[in-house]
């Protein structure tokens, strides 16, 4: 089926319908990917229910949060799974340090790009490439970048189809999930950080402030995506 007709087909179809479709027609080249985030945990629990077996990772950039690696801690225990993990390569990271320091992605938006571009563009080529349909938390409220985001795209750059069952969820209706399902979730939330990224780029937000807006806070919201969605 083609992405127009699968949109169609799925218009006001739970997330929990999509994901059986995906997880049931492409199994092991079918995969969640999670930054252990409110939302992916959501996927995670429905995906989990589904098939004990699903493929779901993480990218593990190297610099993520302690509480970040306890919410995968929590999650591989209460399902009885172990999340594929995908680092960088360290050579490219030790490239990194040396071109750019530790913290040099502060110093310009192409720095950055670097670090993202090592630490989790390069890994997710590499989980992405065995696979024929790549399952997303993206929710349209987000951010600007997002508004028009479809349940169901092709992605040129990985050349996957691309799902994104939550894409018309409020963070409402994921909180809701979470609690309601009993889902293990990122502390970090409780801190007033509603996305989760890596460590030094990430900073809590103040109540009515943009949800994406303790990402790479020190740049324009046009730039804040690190190239995983990018169009
Ligand atoms: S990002 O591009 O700015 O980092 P965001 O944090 O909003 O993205 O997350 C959107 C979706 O990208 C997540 O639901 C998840 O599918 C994917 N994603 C983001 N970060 C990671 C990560 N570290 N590992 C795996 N998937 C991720």
């Amino acid at each position: 089926m083609d992405v127009s007709s699968l949109n169609e087909k799925f218009q006001g179809v739970k997330a929990e319908e999509i994901l059986e479709y995906f997880i049931n027609n492409y199994k092991q080249e079918a995969a969640l990917s999670s930054s252990l985030g409110a939302e992916d945990q959501v996927l995670t629990d429905m995906i989990l229910k589904l098939d004990r077996n699903a493929n779901i990772f993480t990218l593990d950039t190297g610099r993520l949060n302690p509480e970040t690696y306890n919410v995968m801690d929590a999650t591989n225990l209460k399902y009885n799974v172990k999340l594929n993990v995908f680092f960088p390569k360290s050579v490219d990271v030790e490239k990194l340090y040396e071109t750019q320091g530790i913290n040099g992605h502060f110093e310009s938006i192409q720095n950055r790009k670097n670090c993202c571009g090592i630490r989790k563009m390069e890994p997710l080529k590499r989980a992405l490439k065995p696979l024929k349909v790549w399952i997303t938390g993206l929710r349209a409220a987000q951010s600007v970048t997002r508004t028009d985001m479809p349940v169901v795209e092709f992605d040129d750059n990985f050349n996957v189809i691309k799902v994104n069952p939550l894409i018309n969820w409020s963070e409402e209706d994921v909180w809701k999930y979470i609690k309601s399902n009993n889902v293990p979730y990122n502390k970090l939330h409780d801190e007033g950080f509603p996305s989760i990224g890596c460590a030094p780029c990430t900073r809590p937000v103040k109540a009515g402030e943009d949800i994406r807006s303790g990402r790479w806070w020190w740049e324009n919201p046009e730039h804040k995506e690190c190239g995983l969605h990018a169009k």
